[in-house]
Parts: C-alpha cells; structure tokens; sequence
C-alpha cells in the first residue's frame, strides 16, 4: 500500500479543512494517509518513509507561515528526492504560499511534483472540498496507487 504524508500549516483553520479534504481523496484510490500539523513534526525521521509528501500553507503577507521553512529544512535534510510532491494553501487576495512550497520543493529538494499546487480562495465551499478531493486523487494517480 502506497503511503503520504500530509503536512499543514493554519492560522484559522481553512489550510487544515483543505489538508483533510485532500486526505479524503488520496485515501479513496487506496492511499494510507498520515496527516499532521507542521509543528508536530520534530525531527528528520518524521519525515522519512512516506511514498508521497503534501505540504501546505495559507499566504499571510505574501508568504508561507513561518513554520514551513522549518519544514522544507526538515524535508532537505531527509533527502526527499524523486518522491512525489505537492502543494496546497488558502488564501484571501494574492495566494503566493503554494506556489513558493511548490517551487522549493521541486527546485531545492528535487521532488517529483504536480504541475500545478492547488490553491484555494476563502471562504472555501463544499465544492472547493471536492475539488481538493480530485486533487489528493490526482497526487494518488501519480504515485501509481
Ligand atoms: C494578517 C493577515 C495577512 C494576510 N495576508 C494575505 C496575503 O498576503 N495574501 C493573501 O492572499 N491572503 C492573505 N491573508 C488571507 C489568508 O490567507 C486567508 O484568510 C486564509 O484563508 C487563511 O488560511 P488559514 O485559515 O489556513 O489560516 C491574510 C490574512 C490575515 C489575517
């Protein structure tokens, strides 16, 4: 069985609800999926052993939180390369944080991600939750699960 890691970062709450949206649809194509807050992981070896890695953020002035580039640190270090990767954040107005996670993780770590993140306008509806949904079926499509 094919095995993610689904990462968020949230101030309010609608990067988590994307997070487990995305879940959703990994686990319908079969993927075991283990989801967690940026600041639960600690250590490389949280990292390590995951098949494909998600990573999000919400954009607050302009930016990822700040926690994510303790995460990509993280993910460096783990040596991430080839795994398959993508990136997904809400925003308000300008939505940068996605594509800057998505960028590092397919520049600076040499993951095997996406083509597109995905990225959300809040309020998110139910239908944006499907579409996160198609997207988690997506990244689930391309780690041949
Ligand atoms: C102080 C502050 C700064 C923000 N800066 C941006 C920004 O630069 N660009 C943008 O698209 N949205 C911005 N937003 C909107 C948030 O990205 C949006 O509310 C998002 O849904 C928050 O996600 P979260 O619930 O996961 O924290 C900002 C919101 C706040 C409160």
């Amino acid at each position: 069985m094919k095995t993610a890691l689904v990462i968020y970062n949230t101030k309010k709450g609608a990067t988590k609800k994307l997070a487990e949206c995305i879940s959703e649809g990994l686990n319908s194509k079969g993927v075991e999926v283990t989801i967690k807050e940026s600041e639960e992981l600690a250590s490389v070896e949280d990292l390590k052993n995951f098949d494909g890695y998600v990573l999000g953020s919400p954009t607050y002035y302009t930016e990822p939180l700040e926690d994510t580039a303790r995460i990509l640190e993280l993910a460096a270090e783990a040596e991430l390369k080839g795994k398959v990767g993508a990136a997904f954040g809400a925003y308000g107005w300008s939505g940068e944080a996605p594509d800057i996670i998505s960028a590092a993780m397919g520049g600076r770590l040499e993951m095997d991600m996406l083509p597109e993140p995905l990225v959300v306008k809040t309020p998110a509806t139910d239908d944006e939750c499907a579409r996160a949904a198609s997207y988690g079926e997506l990244i689930a499509q391309k780690m041949g699960a």
